[in-house]
Protein backbone atom coordinates (compact mmCIF):
# COMPACT_ATOMS: atom_id res chain seq x y z
CA UNK A 1 0.00 0.00 0.00
CA UNK A 2 2.67 2.43 0.86
CA UNK A 3 5.34 3.42 -1.79
CA UNK A 4 9.04 2.95 -0.30
CA UNK A 5 11.02 5.73 1.08
CA UNK A 6 14.23 5.63 2.53
CA UNK A 7 14.56 6.32 6.41
CA UNK A 8 16.36 9.53 7.27
CA UNK A 9 18.52 9.55 10.18
CA UNK A 10 18.15 13.51 10.86
CA UNK A 11 14.25 13.40 9.78
CA UNK A 12 11.65 13.50 12.81
CA UNK A 13 11.60 10.41 15.18
CA UNK A 14 8.11 8.99 15.89
CA UNK A 15 8.00 9.64 19.89
CA UNK A 16 5.76 7.21 20.48
CA UNK A 17 5.59 3.95 18.43
CA UNK A 18 2.69 1.10 18.51
CA UNK A 19 3.23 -2.58 17.06
CA UNK A 20 0.20 -4.70 16.19
CA UNK A 21 2.62 -7.91 16.10
CA UNK A 22 0.57 -10.28 13.83
CA UNK A 23 1.21 -12.77 11.63
CA UNK A 24 2.97 -15.14 13.63
CA UNK A 25 0.42 -18.31 12.83
CA UNK A 26 0.55 -17.88 9.39
CA UNK A 27 4.16 -17.80 9.87
CA UNK A 28 4.69 -20.93 10.86
CA UNK A 29 1.98 -22.82 8.90
CA UNK A 30 3.88 -21.35 5.62
CA UNK A 31 6.71 -23.45 6.97
CA UNK A 32 4.87 -26.36 8.10
CA UNK A 33 5.00 -25.77 11.38
CA UNK A 34 2.94 -25.59 14.58
CA UNK A 35 1.48 -21.84 14.83
CA UNK A 36 3.05 -21.75 18.84
CA UNK A 37 6.41 -21.57 16.88
CA UNK A 38 5.71 -18.73 15.09
CA UNK A 39 5.01 -17.42 18.61
CA UNK A 40 8.19 -18.43 19.66
CA UNK A 41 9.86 -16.70 17.22
CA UNK A 42 8.18 -13.89 17.20
CA UNK A 43 9.66 -13.06 20.76
CA UNK A 44 12.90 -13.31 19.00
CA UNK A 45 11.68 -10.56 16.23
CA UNK A 46 10.22 -8.40 19.38
CA UNK A 47 14.07 -8.76 20.97
CA UNK A 48 15.58 -7.18 17.72
CA UNK A 49 12.73 -4.52 17.24
CA UNK A 50 13.77 -3.17 21.36
CA UNK A 51 17.28 -2.29 20.41
CA UNK A 52 16.69 -0.98 17.08
CA UNK A 53 13.88 1.02 18.42
CA UNK A 54 16.51 2.53 21.11
CA UNK A 55 18.92 2.72 18.33
CA UNK A 56 16.88 4.89 16.43
CA UNK A 57 15.97 7.36 19.74
CA UNK A 58 12.31 5.98 19.79
CA UNK A 59 11.21 6.92 23.39
CA UNK A 60 8.04 4.91 23.97
CA UNK A 61 7.60 1.64 22.47
CA UNK A 62 3.77 -0.57 22.53
CA UNK A 63 3.80 -3.87 21.74
CA UNK A 64 0.19 -5.97 21.44
CA UNK A 65 0.88 -9.13 22.79
CA UNK A 66 -2.39 -10.94 23.65
CA UNK A 67 -5.51 -9.35 23.37
CA UNK A 68 -8.31 -9.40 25.54
CA UNK A 69 -10.09 -11.28 22.42
CA UNK A 70 -7.34 -14.08 22.01
CA UNK A 71 -8.49 -16.04 25.05
CA UNK A 72 -11.24 -17.33 22.07
CA UNK A 73 -8.42 -19.35 20.99
CA UNK A 74 -8.20 -22.81 21.25
CA UNK A 75 -7.23 -23.67 24.79
CA UNK A 76 -3.69 -25.17 24.01
CA UNK A 77 -2.64 -21.80 22.17
CA UNK A 78 -3.33 -19.61 25.33
CA UNK A 79 -1.47 -21.66 27.52
CA UNK A 80 1.17 -22.16 25.42
CA UNK A 81 1.41 -17.97 24.74
CA UNK A 82 1.26 -17.56 28.67
CA UNK A 83 4.37 -19.99 29.11
CA UNK A 84 5.89 -18.25 25.96
CA UNK A 85 5.46 -14.84 28.41
CA UNK A 86 6.53 -16.24 31.43
CA UNK A 87 9.53 -17.70 29.40
CA UNK A 88 10.59 -14.56 27.68
CA UNK A 89 10.54 -12.26 30.95
CA UNK A 90 13.13 -14.88 32.76
CA UNK A 91 15.15 -15.11 29.45
CA UNK A 92 15.16 -11.36 28.77
CA UNK A 93 14.57 -9.39 32.19
CA UNK A 94 18.05 -9.07 32.85
CA UNK A 95 19.06 -7.79 29.40
CA UNK A 96 16.03 -5.14 29.87
CA UNK A 97 17.20 -3.93 33.30
CA UNK A 98 20.72 -3.53 31.53
CA UNK A 99 19.68 -1.68 28.65
CA UNK A 100 17.91 0.98 30.72
CA UNK A 101 14.27 -0.32 29.76
CA UNK A 102 11.44 0.45 31.50
CA UNK A 103 9.02 -2.23 31.39
CA UNK A 104 5.40 -1.62 31.74
CA UNK A 105 2.69 -4.94 31.21
CA UNK A 106 -0.75 -2.80 30.21
CA UNK A 107 -4.07 -4.27 30.29
CA UNK A 108 -6.09 -6.55 32.99
CA UNK A 109 -3.13 -8.66 34.31
CA UNK A 110 -5.99 -9.87 36.80
CA UNK A 111 -6.97 -12.24 34.94
CA UNK A 112 -3.55 -14.06 34.67
CA UNK A 113 -2.13 -16.67 36.67
CA UNK A 114 -1.13 -15.42 40.28
CA UNK A 115 2.59 -16.74 39.33
CA UNK A 116 2.52 -14.79 35.96
CA UNK A 117 1.30 -11.66 37.62
CA UNK A 118 4.46 -11.69 39.89
CA UNK A 119 6.48 -12.16 37.26
CA UNK A 120 5.40 -9.09 35.61
CA UNK A 121 4.89 -7.12 38.42
CA UNK A 122 8.73 -7.84 39.80
CA UNK A 123 9.55 -6.79 36.38
CA UNK A 124 8.18 -3.47 36.40
CA UNK A 125 9.34 -2.95 39.80
CA UNK A 126 12.38 -3.96 39.14
CA UNK A 127 12.65 -1.62 35.92
CA UNK A 128 10.76 1.25 37.04
CA UNK A 129 13.95 3.98 37.80
CA UNK A 130 15.32 2.96 34.20
CA UNK A 131 15.55 5.83 32.05
CA UNK A 132 15.82 4.71 28.73
CA UNK A 133 13.22 3.22 26.25
CA UNK A 134 9.57 2.83 27.87
CA UNK A 135 8.73 0.04 26.75
CA UNK A 136 5.13 -1.54 27.11
CA UNK A 137 3.27 -4.83 26.58
CA UNK A 138 -0.16 -5.14 26.05
CA UNK A 139 -1.55 -8.44 27.58
CA UNK A 140 -5.02 -8.98 27.67
CA UNK A 141 -5.83 -5.49 26.82
CA UNK A 142 -8.52 -3.94 24.66
CA UNK A 143 -8.85 -0.63 23.95
CA UNK A 144 -12.50 -0.17 24.64
CA UNK A 145 -11.80 -1.86 28.15
CA UNK A 146 -8.86 0.58 28.52
CA UNK A 147 -12.07 3.47 28.38
CA UNK A 148 -14.55 1.89 30.51
CA UNK A 149 -11.74 1.46 33.10
CA UNK A 150 -10.54 5.14 33.07
CA UNK A 151 -14.09 5.77 33.23
CA UNK A 152 -14.60 3.52 36.46
CA UNK A 153 -11.44 5.07 37.73
CA UNK A 154 -12.29 8.33 37.58
CA UNK A 155 -16.11 7.73 39.22
CA UNK A 156 -14.02 6.24 42.31
CA UNK A 157 -12.45 9.44 42.14
CA UNK A 158 -15.25 11.21 42.09
CA UNK A 159 -17.32 9.03 45.11
CA UNK A 160 -14.66 8.82 47.43
CA UNK A 161 -12.15 11.29 47.09
CA UNK A 162 -14.77 14.14 46.04
CA UNK A 163 -13.58 14.99 42.48
CA UNK A 164 -15.13 17.06 41.00
CA UNK A 165 -16.76 15.53 38.32
CA UNK A 166 -17.15 18.58 35.75
CA UNK A 167 -13.57 19.04 36.64
CA UNK A 168 -13.24 16.08 33.74
CA UNK A 169 -11.63 17.15 30.36
CA UNK A 170 -9.63 15.40 27.58
CA UNK A 171 -6.25 16.51 29.52
CA UNK A 172 -7.61 14.43 32.92
CA UNK A 173 -9.18 11.31 31.33
CA UNK A 174 -6.09 10.24 29.38
CA UNK A 175 -4.23 10.00 32.81
CA UNK A 176 -6.54 7.18 34.02
CA UNK A 177 -5.84 5.16 30.78
CA UNK A 178 -3.20 2.70 31.03
CA UNK A 179 -1.06 4.84 28.83
CA UNK A 180 -1.38 8.81 28.45
CA UNK A 181 1.02 9.25 25.59
CA UNK A 182 -0.35 9.53 22.26
CA UNK A 183 0.43 7.23 19.62
CA UNK A 184 2.75 9.18 16.98
CA UNK A 185 3.13 5.77 14.74
CA UNK A 186 0.92 2.72 14.75
CA UNK A 187 2.28 -0.16 12.84
CA UNK A 188 0.18 -3.50 11.83
CA UNK A 189 2.29 -6.66 10.71
CA UNK A 190 0.57 -9.78 8.79
CA UNK A 191 -1.60 -8.02 6.29
CA UNK A 192 -4.33 -7.31 8.07
CA UNK A 193 -5.89 -3.71 7.55
CA UNK A 194 -7.48 -3.22 11.22
CA UNK A 195 -6.74 -2.10 14.61
CA UNK A 196 -8.03 -4.76 16.82
CA UNK A 197 -8.96 -3.34 19.49
CA UNK A 198 -5.62 -1.87 20.29
CA UNK A 199 -4.87 1.80 21.86
CA UNK A 200 -8.09 3.06 20.62
CA UNK A 201 -8.29 6.38 22.78
CA UNK A 202 -4.17 7.10 21.94
CA UNK A 203 -4.35 6.86 18.63
CA UNK A 204 -6.85 9.43 17.84
CA UNK A 205 -3.76 10.96 15.69
CA UNK A 206 -1.66 7.95 15.24
CA UNK A 207 -0.08 7.41 11.68
CA UNK A 208 -1.03 4.28 10.48
CA UNK A 209 1.45 2.18 8.70
CA UNK A 210 0.42 -1.44 7.80
CA UNK A 211 2.78 -4.06 6.00
CA UNK A 212 2.41 -7.58 4.27
CA UNK A 213 5.04 -8.79 6.20
CA UNK A 214 4.77 -11.26 8.81
CA UNK A 215 5.44 -10.33 12.75
CA UNK A 216 8.66 -13.37 12.78
CA UNK A 217 10.01 -11.92 9.31
CA UNK A 218 9.65 -8.31 11.08
CA UNK A 219 13.28 -6.87 11.07
CA UNK A 220 15.30 -3.87 11.49
CA UNK A 221 14.69 -2.76 8.18
CA UNK A 222 11.52 -2.48 8.19
CA UNK A 223 10.98 -0.80 11.07
CA UNK A 224 13.01 2.09 9.24
CA UNK A 225 10.71 1.59 6.93
CA UNK A 226 8.03 2.22 8.34
CA UNK A 227 9.97 5.36 10.11
CA UNK A 228 10.55 7.01 6.77
CA UNK A 229 6.67 6.21 5.89
CA UNK A 230 6.05 8.81 8.90
CA UNK A 231 9.02 10.70 8.32
CA UNK A 232 7.09 11.18 4.85
CA UNK A 233 3.57 12.44 6.49
CA UNK A 234 2.87 15.83 7.43
CA UNK A 235 0.69 16.14 10.45
CA UNK A 236 -1.87 18.58 10.54
CA UNK A 237 -3.82 17.96 13.42
CA UNK A 238 -6.92 19.51 11.89
CA UNK A 239 -5.07 22.74 10.27
CA UNK A 240 -4.23 22.99 6.72
CA UNK A 241 -0.94 22.61 5.48
CA UNK A 242 0.16 26.39 4.97
CA UNK A 243 -0.28 26.98 8.50
CA UNK A 244 1.79 24.01 9.46
CA UNK A 245 4.27 25.50 7.07
CA UNK A 246 4.11 28.95 8.55
CA UNK A 247 3.25 30.24 5.09
CA UNK A 248 0.22 32.68 3.87
CA UNK A 249 -2.53 30.94 3.54
CA UNK A 250 -4.15 33.13 1.60
C1 LIG B 1 -0.24 -12.45 16.56
O1 LIG B 1 -0.13 -13.45 15.60
C2 LIG B 1 0.03 -12.96 17.96
C3 LIG B 1 -1.14 -13.01 18.82
C4 LIG B 1 -2.32 -12.59 18.50
C5 LIG B 1 -0.95 -13.60 20.13
P1 LIG B 1 -1.35 -14.39 15.26
O2 LIG B 1 -1.32 -15.56 16.18
O3 LIG B 1 -2.62 -13.63 15.25
O4 LIG B 1 -0.98 -14.86 13.80
P2 LIG B 1 -1.97 -15.05 12.59
O5 LIG B 1 -2.69 -13.74 12.38
O6 LIG B 1 -2.91 -16.15 12.95
O7 LIG B 1 -1.08 -15.40 11.44
C1 LIG C 1 -4.34 -8.67 17.30
O1 LIG C 1 -4.13 -9.75 16.45
C2 LIG C 1 -3.80 -8.96 18.67
C3 LIG C 1 -2.36 -9.13 18.75
C4 LIG C 1 -1.48 -8.93 17.81
C5 LIG C 1 -1.90 -9.52 20.04
P1 LIG C 1 -5.27 -10.80 16.15
O2 LIG C 1 -4.72 -11.75 15.15
O3 LIG C 1 -5.82 -11.38 17.40
O4 LIG C 1 -6.39 -9.89 15.49
P2 LIG C 1 -7.68 -10.30 14.65
O5 LIG C 1 -8.45 -11.27 15.48
O6 LIG C 1 -7.21 -10.91 13.38
O7 LIG C 1 -8.40 -9.00 14.42
MG1 LIG D 1 -3.61 -12.62 13.82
Amino acid sequence: MQTTVKYNDGGQIPHHVAIIMDGNGRWAKSKGKHRVFGHSQGANSLTIIVKHAILRRINTLSVFAFSSENWKRPASEVSSLLKLFSLSIKRELKELIENDIKIQFIGDLTKFPASLQKQMSQAMEKSKNNQGLNLNVAVNYGGRWDIVNACKLYMQDVLLHNKDINALDEAVFKDYLSLPCDVDLLIRTGGEYRVSNFLLYQSAYAEYYFTDVLWPDFNEADLDKAIAFYQKRERRFGMISEQIRGQDAN
